[in-house]
């Protein structure tokens, strides 16, 4: 186990609502089971004018985030920790003067003797990253003769392969890339890590692992809710900026990814990298008409309820053609996977919430019981992401009686029926590993990129044709009519329910 020294988290953002709803509780959550260190200190920084006590209120006694965590607790217990908490107004600006937050920070400092070591948590829109590590160098404070700097940066990374590589150049020019965190908190799902279990810690898996044994491989990540909120963010964004250029290429290196020498950080995310620039990157138009589907959720009913579709949605353009559900057919370009096809989706507004990846395995190469319906007696390994976190083996059984009538069954495991299943939330996990200066977790600069340049010409594509169609899907059903048009073969998507072992079909509509 890493050691976690003694530091400052310096949150610029502080006031907005992802330091309450998750960075605080996930401290909180840090401090609760003791893997804070001894000297420890919070400074929210932002641009509203507060003090020390409301934002202690805000973000910890009266936030609605910790309500339930709280409850119950000792109050001296619950001030001990609010204690380490303290704030700085930034003024009008984030591109401002920073004498006075550089004071603060060195005031802080001494007295709590965090020893130089601080992480610069960049909580706000990405637009003022470079200026925020401008004004961090002009201070002194990327420094590290004494003590470590750290910075940490919340995606989207860029809007484009042009804006990204600018991103990471703005930062680069006053941090090292080893100083600099990019959080993607898919990473710090326990289930997500576990892929790279399940495939290198059994020898059971990776020798199947590749295009001798795998017919195909699906990813699918649905949610039940619509853009809530966010419709100003997301209609700018759409489903495969904000998803699949990052939580779920993120996913596919963990599968496509050869074998690290080790689990070092740098080892790891070398192969990831060396995965992404193996997807084969889809340039012509009739490939990109082909294997990518683009649809809309529209206004439906949901278990009697009326539910709005995606343009009647506030801060959306009552004309956009901004896609909720994005699915992609593509290829890896490489020894491993030559030919095998991943078609991946994600999308808002589905019948249930769900994360999974589905490696359909290919029927045996000779056939000794004559099978009609193949299709649904592959053998199917099943990683659930989330929820009902587990993985799930489908495999053939003989029907009892005569003759040789093979039926699917299940073998399955589940997190929870672990021991000591107590999961760390994505956050608290990512902010640990951040705090003990282990990047693994975290994406590299050329690993961003190499997903941007992916993704940059499907974008271009469905913003430039005119034969792109938005496919309109009612909300709460699985996308458009045409999503199974992107598999091959007599193969569908597999719609799954909530629980890891429902078949296609089963769903939960809440
Ligand atoms: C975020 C996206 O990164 O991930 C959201 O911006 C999305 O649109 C969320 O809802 C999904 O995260 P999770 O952990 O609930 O699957």
């Amino acid at each position: 186990m890493n050691k976690t020294s003694n530091q400052m988290i310096v949150i610029f953002g502080a006031s907005g609502d992802l330091t309450a709803r998750k960075l605080i509780p996930a401290i909180y959550n840090l401090y609760k089971g003791k893997h804070l260190p001894e000297n420890f200190v919070v400074l929210g920084a932002s641009r509203s004018n507060i003090t020390d006590g409301e934002f202690r209120k805000k973000v910890v006694q009266e936030s609605a985030h910790l309500k339930s965590e709280l409850k119950g607790q000792d109050a001296d217990f619950i001030n001990s920790f609010s204690d380490k908490l303290f704030y700085e107004d930034l003024g009008d600006d984030y591109d401002t003067d920073y004498d006075r937050l550089s004071k603060r920070i060195s005031d802080l400092n001494t007295k709590f003797s965090t020893d130089n070591n601080y992480i610069f948590y960049l909580s706000t829109p990405p637009s003022l990253y470079e200026a925020i590590a401008k004004n961090l160098s002009d201070q002194g404070l990327t420094n590290e003769d004494e003590g470590w700097k750290r910075i940490v940066v919340e995606k989207p990374f860029g809007y484009s392969l042009e804006t990204a590589k600018n991103l990471n150049t703005g930062l680069q020019k006053y941090f090292k890339e080893t100083q600099i965190y990019r959080i993607d908190h898919y990473l710090g799902k326990e289930t997500v890590q576990n892929l790279l279990v399940t495939r290198f810690a059994n020898s059971i898996f990776e020798p199947l692992w590749n295009r001798n044994y795998i017919h195909h491989i699906e990813i699918t990540n649905a949610e039940t809710v619509g853009v809530e909120k966010r419709g100003g963010y997301y209609d700018k964004s759409g489903a495969l900026r904000d998803m699949f250029q990052s939580h779920l290429l993120q996913i596919v290196s963990l599968i496509v990814m050869e074998p690290p020498i080790n689990s070092n950080a740098e080892e790891i995310r070398n192969e990831k990298v060396k995965a992404l620039k193996s997807l084969r990157i889809m340039t012509d138009d009739e490939t990109l008409f082909n294997n990518t589907i683009k649809g809309q959720y529209v206004s439906s009913k949901i278990d009697g309820k009326a539910v709005k579709g995606y343009r009647e949605e506030e801060g959306v353009d009552p004309e956009s053609k901004t896609e909720t559900y994005a699915a992609v057919k593509f290829f890896v370009d490489n020894w491993r996977w030559k030919d095998i096809p991943f078609y991946v989706r994600t999308a808002k507004r589905m019948p249930t919430k769900v994360t999974e990846v589905v490696i359909h395995f290919k029927t045996p190469h000779h056939q000794v019981f004559k099978e009609q319906d193949i299709n649904n007696k592959d053998n199917k390994l099943i990683i659930r992401i989330q929820p009902d976190e587990g993985v799930l083996i489908k495999f053939g059984v003989k029907v009892p009686g005569q003759g040789f009538q093979v039926e699917r069954a299940n073998l399955d495991f589940y997190y929870s029926s672990l021991p000591n299943a107590n999961i760390m939330e994505a956050y608290e996990r990512l902010l640990l590993d951040a705090m003990q200066g282990d990047a693994t977790l975290y994406a590299r600069a050329d690993e961003v990129e190499a997903a941007w340049s992916f993704v940059d010409p499907i974008l271009n594509y469905w913003e430039r044709d005119e034969n792109v169609n938005t496919y309109g899907y009612p909300a709460g059903t699985w996308g458009p009519r045409n999503s199974d048009d992107l598999i091959d073969d007599e193969y569908t998507w597999r719609n799954p329910g909530e629980n890891l072992v429902d078949d296609s079909g089963y769903c939960v509509i809440n």
